[in-house]
C-alpha cells in the first residue's frame, strides 16, 4: 500500500504551518497594533482645507475669542464651525485682494459655505457634549492642545476611549477657573485653586463618570 503522506506532503504541511503562523502574526497585528498606531488614531492629523486657516494668526496674534467662530460651544453638544459670513465680517475689509482668501469670497458670493474637513470626529456610537465640559471648567486646550499656536489645525489627542476615561477617573488636575477656559495660552500658577478645590467648586461627581452609559447611550 503506498504511503498516504509522502515526503511532498511534509513539505506542504511545513509551508502550510508557516503560512498559518504568518497569518497569525498579521491577525495579531491587526487586532492589537492597528488600533494603537498613529495610522488609526490619526493623532497628528492635519487634513487638507479649502483655505489655510490659521488659529495662530486669529487667536494667537489677533486675540479673537473662540466663541466668535465656534458660537455654540457653551450651549450645545457641538462647537460648530463658522459660516463664511463670519469670516466676511472682517475679510470684506481686510485682505480683500488676497489670493488665499479667494475661495472665501467665492463661497460668500455663491451663498455656499466652505467645506472644512473634520480634524476631530468620534464614531456615531459615542455621545459627547461640549457644553457640559465648558460648564465644569475643562478648557479647550485640555482636549485640543496648543491651538492658539497652530498655523494649521492639527489633531492633538487620540480620542480613544482610554483617553476619555483617564480624565473621567480623575478630572481635578485638568480643571481651571471659569474665566480661563477659552484662554488658549493658560497655564497653572501659584494662585490657581487646587484640583480638590476646583472639583468641589464645580460639584463634580467622579463616582459614576466612568459608567458605560455616560458615553454610550
Ligand atoms: C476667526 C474664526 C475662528 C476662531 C476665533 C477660532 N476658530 Fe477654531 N476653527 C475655525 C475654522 C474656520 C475651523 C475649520 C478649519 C480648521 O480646522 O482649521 C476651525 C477649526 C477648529 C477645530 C477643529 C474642528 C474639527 O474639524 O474637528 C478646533 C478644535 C478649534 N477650531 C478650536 C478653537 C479654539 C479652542 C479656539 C479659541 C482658542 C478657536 N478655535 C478659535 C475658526 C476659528
Ligand atoms: C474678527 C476679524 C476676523 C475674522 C472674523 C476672520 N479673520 Fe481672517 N484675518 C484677520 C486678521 C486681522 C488677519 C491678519 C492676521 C495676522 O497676520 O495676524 C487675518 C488673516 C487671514 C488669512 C491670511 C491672509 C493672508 O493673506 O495671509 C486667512 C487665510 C484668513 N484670515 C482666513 C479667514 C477665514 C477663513 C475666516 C473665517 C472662518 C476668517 N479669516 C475670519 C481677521 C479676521
Ligand atoms: C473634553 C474634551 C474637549 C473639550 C474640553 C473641548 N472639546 Fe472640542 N471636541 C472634542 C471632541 C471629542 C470633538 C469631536 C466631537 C464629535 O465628533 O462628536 C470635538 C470637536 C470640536 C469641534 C468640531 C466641530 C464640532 O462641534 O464637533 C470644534 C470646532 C471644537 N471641538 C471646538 C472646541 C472649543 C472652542 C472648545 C473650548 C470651548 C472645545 N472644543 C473644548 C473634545 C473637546
Ligand atoms: C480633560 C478631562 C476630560 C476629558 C478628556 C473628557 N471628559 Fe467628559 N467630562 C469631564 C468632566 C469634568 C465632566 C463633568 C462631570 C460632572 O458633571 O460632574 C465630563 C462630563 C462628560 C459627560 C456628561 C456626563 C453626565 O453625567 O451627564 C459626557 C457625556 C462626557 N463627559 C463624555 C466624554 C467623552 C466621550 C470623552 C472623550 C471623547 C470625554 N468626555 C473626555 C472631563 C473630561
Ligand atoms: C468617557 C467616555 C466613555 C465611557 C465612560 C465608556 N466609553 Fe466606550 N468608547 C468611548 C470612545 C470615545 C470610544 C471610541 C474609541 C475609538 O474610536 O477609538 C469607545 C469605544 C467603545 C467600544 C468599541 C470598541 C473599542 O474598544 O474601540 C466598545 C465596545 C466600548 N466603547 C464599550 C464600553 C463599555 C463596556 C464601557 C463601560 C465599561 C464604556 N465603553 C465606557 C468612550 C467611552
Amino acid at each position: 500500500m503506498p504511503a498516504i503522506f509522502g515526503p511532498r506532503a511534509n513539505l506542504l504541511t511545513n509551508v502550510g504551518l508557516l503560512a498559518f503562523a504568518g497569518l497569525g502574526s498579521l491577525t495579531a497585528f491587526l487586532i492589537w497594533g492597528v488600533p494603537r498606531s498613529q495610522y488609526n488614531t490619526q493623532q497628528s492629523l492635519t487634513p487638507p482645507q479649502p483655505v489655510p486657516f490659521s488659529h495662530k494668526h486669529h487667536v494667537g496674534d489677533d486675540g479673537i475669542d473662540c466663541r466668535y467662530c465656534h458660537s455654540t460651544v457653551e450651549i450645545s453638544a457641538n462647537a460648530g464651525v463658522p459660516a463664511t459670513a463670519t469670516c466676511m465680517t472682517c475679510h470684506s475689509q481686510l485682505f480683500t485682494q488676497s489670493d488665499v482668501l479667494a475661495p472665501v469670497r467665492a463661497s460668500y458670493l455663491q451663498h455656499k459655505n466652505l467645506r472644512w474637513n473634520r480634524v476631530y470626529a468620534l464614531p456615531d456610537y459615542v455621545y459627547f457634549d461640549h457644553s457640559i465640559h465648558v460648564a465644569k471648567g475643562v478648557g479647550c486646550t485640555e482636549c485640543h492642545g496648543p491651538i492658539g499656536a497652530m498655523p494649521l489645525t492639527r489633531r492633538a489627542s487620540d480620542l480613544t476611549m482610554q483617553w476619555c476615561l483617564d480624565c473621567h477617573r480623575d478630572p481635578g488636575p485638568h480643571l481651571r477657573p471659569h474665566d480661563q477656559e477659552f484662554n488658549a495660552f493658560w497655564q497653572r500658577t501659584k494662585e490657581t485653586p487646587s484640583a480638590d478645590q476646583l472639583v468641589a467648586a464645580y460639584h463634580i461627581h467622579t463616582a459614576d463618570l466612568t459608567d458605560c452609559t455616560v458615553c454610550h447611550r
